[in-house]
């Protein structure tokens, strides 16, 4: 049989000998080897001096391979490593084991540390004569940072777990003796016999202690619930004027202490549905923040609605509030001014708007041209059909 003609369109080459495709192989390794850069893959000899160098490893540590062929290992210890004798023990371990890994700091020719993850292996001949070593590292600086953040971000967040559970347990341990002592001095008072004068006029001041202490109570009682989401609301028609109107009257002997008049109209339907005792709690506070940071000033409340929405709006003539701050200070404990000046928890805003967007609503500061703060609180008058409220 004879073999059929060699396709014209082909050349034929003579076929590479062994030894030949061994170089080749040989070479395209050696070149593979050369060019990675994400690696420092070297040879050390015997002894621990650098005998190759590739991109990785001038990428990784900053020295090219003139400057360090022929250097001993330790150079990329640290003091702390060398005084251990760190570099000398690994290579006993990697002749003794046949390799050895290893991750720590290791320093760069520029002095700054690298978390390094190291492979040594020992190279040895047919006879277990030891050759040299083969060394590869890794740079996991970044693995490791991101590691730490997690590990910080795991701790943060723990913190801020255990400060809420903290501050539910206190605040429900505290309310109940709290209402007791409420109800002892309220008895007092209301004693037939009545109290004689100067006594009376403590037991009122203690009463209005008391009262606050009841507020602050209640508001971290609010805060926990928001955090649990158990926050719920009971709604019911009603109008947020007469709502509004009722906060101002109650607010009257305040504006007094803080020298600010407090002035409030409404204009078109504003009558809807949603928690009476929380909105009010929303009026509340803004008309607490703004007779304590814009005392003295007057405070104007406007509420205006339309078919859709009632808008409330609380102005007052005060400080006001930067504009990079106007976000945050919604946020838990977010306050905007220094602890020494004004008391408060940073906790008003906070609740005002879980309150508000409850309710479908939104609540934010207005941009204002002249001087003080604008808050602008808007409510759907009907509820969402089908939404949960
Ligand atoms: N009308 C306002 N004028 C100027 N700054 C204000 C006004 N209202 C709020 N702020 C700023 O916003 C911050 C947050 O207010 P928020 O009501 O949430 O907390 P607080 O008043 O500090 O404490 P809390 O209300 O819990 O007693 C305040 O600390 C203050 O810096
Ligand atoms: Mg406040």
């Amino acid at each position: 049989m004879t073999s059929p003609p060699p396709h014209p369109q082909v050349r034929s080459f003579p076929a590479p000998t062994e030894e030949a495709r061994t170089r080749s192989v040989e070479e395209r390794f050696r070149a593979l080897v050369a060019s990675v850069k994400d690696y420092a893959i070297f040879m050390l000899d015997p002894t621990g001096r650098i005998e190759t160098w590739n991109k990785g490893a001038e990428h990784t540590k900053g020295y090219s391979a003139e400057e360090i062929i022929g250097e001993h290992i330790s150079r990329f210890y640290t003091p702390e490593d060398l005084a251990r004798g760190r570099p000398a023990a690994l290579l006993a371990r990697a002749v003794h084991d046949g390799r050895v890994e290893d991750e720590g700091w290791r320093v760069r020719k520029d002095g700054s540390r690298f978390w390094a993850d190291v492979v040594i292996t020992a190279l040895v001949d047919d006879s277990g004569r030891l050759l040299g070593f083969a060394k590869v590292t890794r740079d996991l600086t970044e693995r490791l940072r991101a590691q730490q953040e997690q590990v910080r971000l795991a701790h943060a967040e723990e913190a801020v777990r255990l400060r809420d559970e903290f501050l539910s347990i206190a605040a429900h341990e505290l309310r109940t003796p709290l209402s007791a002592v409420q109800l002892q001095l309220q008895s007092l008072l209301e004693k037939p016999e009545g109290l004689e004068p100067r006594a009376r006029l403590k037991v009122e001041r203690a009463c209005r202690s008391g009262d606050r202490l009841v507020r602050l109570v209640d508001t971290l009682l609010d805060v926990s619930r928001i955090a649990t989401g158990s926050l719920t609301l009971t709604p019911s028609t009603f109008d947020l004027t007469d709502a509004v109107r009722e906060v101002v009257d109650r607010f009257g002997e305040h504006a007094v202490q803080a020298q600010s008049t407090v002035s409030f109209r409404s204009e078109g339907p504003t009558s809807g549905s949603w928690d009476r005792l929380r909105i009010e709690q929303v009026v509340t506070n803004l008309l607490t923040n703004s007779l304590k940071y814009a005392a003295g000033t007057p405070v104007e409340l406007v509420v205006r609605g339309d078919e859709k929405d009632a808008v409330l709006t609380v102005s007052d003539r005060g400080p006001g509030i930067p504009a990079s701050e106007q976000d945050r200070i919604f946020g838990r404990f977010e306050r905007a001014v220094p602890i020494r000046n004004f008391g408060g928890l940073g906790l008003g805003l906070y609740v005002a708007r879980q309150i508000v967007e409850a309710h479908g609503g939104e609540i934010s500061m207005a941009p204002r041209q002249s001087a003080g703060a604008e808050f602008v609180v808007r409510l759907p008058r009907h509820a969402p059909s089908g939404g949960p409220r």
